[in-house]
């Protein structure tokens, strides 16, 4: 039976994180002859305009939205122009998105043009039943992975930390996560009663996934089997694993004017290194760490003499939009010294980290364990030094260490004190031809080949990640097909 429907509808939460691997997988599924609908708050809009691609026939769709209406700042409908304690009210503003986003697929359906299929983020738990009262067949995608997202999920709901004297608890429904502890939770769960507004606001969101059709993660099937399987078995519903999502295929949402000059002084940089000898440092573009870290950690580098690109932003509690002060912030003459020594780089707020993780010359990563950066590295090989510092980054880290076997946590978040005699041990450790480093780093290829095989599609042969997005792609169709009632 022909089905000629290829139109699908992509709504992400309104914060960059979400948006990116969603339009990511928008420009995926455009690719395979899909006609894509991206839905999102006039702002955002706005910005996808410039960065998507000019040949890009995904079409952006705004939804009426007035920050003021909901007692946010003026243009404020991103979680990146608001304080993290905001996050909550935007959180609870998306909510009046329904009646608008109920509107759009009543349009299409009454135009004879129902979409193939909603693809939903997991903080809009709402829509698989809006979307279900036109008989539409309704995913959530998730840019985390499952590991990660499992944690986050099972903490919410079961709040396990509330009767934990010692800090140390298991999470009642996913044992299989190991021994966690309240240093692992983002803040707004640290206080969670179960009353509390964030509780309230997840206690109708994480529910509401049971009225989905299925999941979309951002990972693959070998490598995060554990996580996914809590979905599987919490749900009844199906889990696909299609990652990684090519998250540079959109044009450069992040490369500044210098991003070229930037790029050349790398990869300049790294040319001159042998292989694996140079330690690359990046907490993304959302977190920085506080002085006394910095400086501990300008200690380590010091004091380990290896080569290191190192992406800097002022420390916490400073303007993260001023210039990066290294007299002040960083030990007496190291930026000087080590330039004149060659031995490291210190670059300020963006580096081409695909590029960079690329290059041979690379030996390991620490990384704040952003499920984006993780996936990254792993790609190509390279070994983490984990300091998570916000939302599922505590259980990303965890699982790099104990599933995974390619990394070590070196801190947690801006409380840790962090001691630069600690942090240079283990710098050594993981950067090291043999022992713990050549282990850490035989995994990380191994995982690579993992990754690379996963996403290989040849003529008799199709890895997990094709195999599962081909799957979801003809579950619409299936659904369709067996139901004639509207569910
Ligand atoms: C894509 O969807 C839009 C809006 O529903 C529609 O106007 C257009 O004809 C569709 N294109 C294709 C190739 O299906
Ligand atoms: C949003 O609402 C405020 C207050 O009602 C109004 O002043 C402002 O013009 C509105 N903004 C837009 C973009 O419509
Ligand atoms: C991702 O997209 C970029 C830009 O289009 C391309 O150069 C790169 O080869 C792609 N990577 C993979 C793994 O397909």
């Amino acid at each position: 039976m022909a089905d000629n429907n290829k139109n699908i509808i992509m709504f992400p939460f309104m914060a960059q994180g979400h948006i990116i691997p969603f339009l990511a997988l928008s420009l995926q599924l455009e690719q395979k002859g899909y006609n894509i609908t991206f839905i999102n708050t006039p702002l955002n809009i706005a910005n996808l305009r410039r960065v998507l691609p000019p040949t890009s026939t995904v079409r952006l769709l705004e939804v009426p939205f007035n920050s003021s209406d909901h007692g946010l700042p003026p243009n404020c409908e991103n979680t990146d122009s608001l304080p993290p304690y905001r996050i909550y009210d935007l959180l609870v503003a998306s909510t009046s998105l329904k009646p608008a986003f109920r509107n759009i697929l009543a349009g299409m359906v009454s135009a004879g043009a129902p979409p193939l299929c909603v693809v939903a983020d997991f903080f809009f738990g709402w829509s698989a039943a809006v979307t279900h009262e036109f008989g539409i067949f309704h995913v959530i995608f998730s840019g985390s992975g499952g590991f990660g997202l499992a944690c986050y999920f099972s903490s919410w709901i079961n709040l396990p930390h509330k009767n934990s004297v010692s800090g140390e608890f298991t999470l009642p429904d996913f044992p299989e996560a190991g021994k966690m502890q309240v240093t692992q939770l983002t803040p707004s769960l640290v206080v969670a009663t179960g009353d509390d507004p964030w509780s309230k606001f997840q206690k109708q969101n994480l529910p509401a996934w049971q009225n989905s059709d299925g999941f979309l993660f951002n990972t693959i099937e070998e490598l995060d089997k554990v996580g996914l399987s809590y979905f599987r078995r919490k749900f009844g519903l199906p889990v696909w694993a299609i990652g990684p999502i090519n998250l540079s295929a959109h044009g450069g949402a992040q490369t500044g004017k210098n991003s070229r000059t930037e790029t050349e002084t790398c990869l300049q940089f790294l040319n001159s290194k042998p292989p694996s000898s140079v330690l690359y440092i990046s907490f993304g573009s959302q977190n920085t760490i506080t002085a006394n870290q910095m400086m501990q950690l300008a200690k380590a580098l010091d004091t380990s003499k290896k080569n290191f690109i190192w992406v800097v932003r002022p420390p916490l509690g400073c303007d993260i939009n001023t210039e990066f002060r290294a007299e002040e912030w960083l030990p007496e003459n190291f930026k000087k010294q080590i330039e004149e020594e060659n031995r490291g780089l210190i670059v300020e707020k963006w580096a081409p980290q695909v590029e960079i993780l690329s290059h041979e010359s690379v030996g390991a990563f620490m990384s704040h364990c952003g499920w984006n950066s993780v996936l990254e590295s792993l790609s190509r090989g390279v070994p983490l030094l984990g300091w998570p510092m916000a939302a599922e980054q505590f259980y990303n880290s965890k699982m790099m260490v104990e599933i995974a076997g390619v990394c070590v946590e070196v801190a947690r978040g801006v409380d840790f004190e962090v001691r630069s005699e600690d942090l240079r041990v283990t710098i050594e450790e993981v950067m090291s031809e043999n022992g713990k480093g050549k282990e850490m780093r035989k995994k990380a290829l191994e995982i690579k080949k993992m990754i690379e095989e996963a996403t290989r599609s040849e003529e008799g042969f199709k890895g997990s990640s094709v195999e599962a997005m081909d799957e979801f792609l003809q579950a619409p169709l299936l659904m369709k097909n067996t139901t004639t009632i509207h569910r």
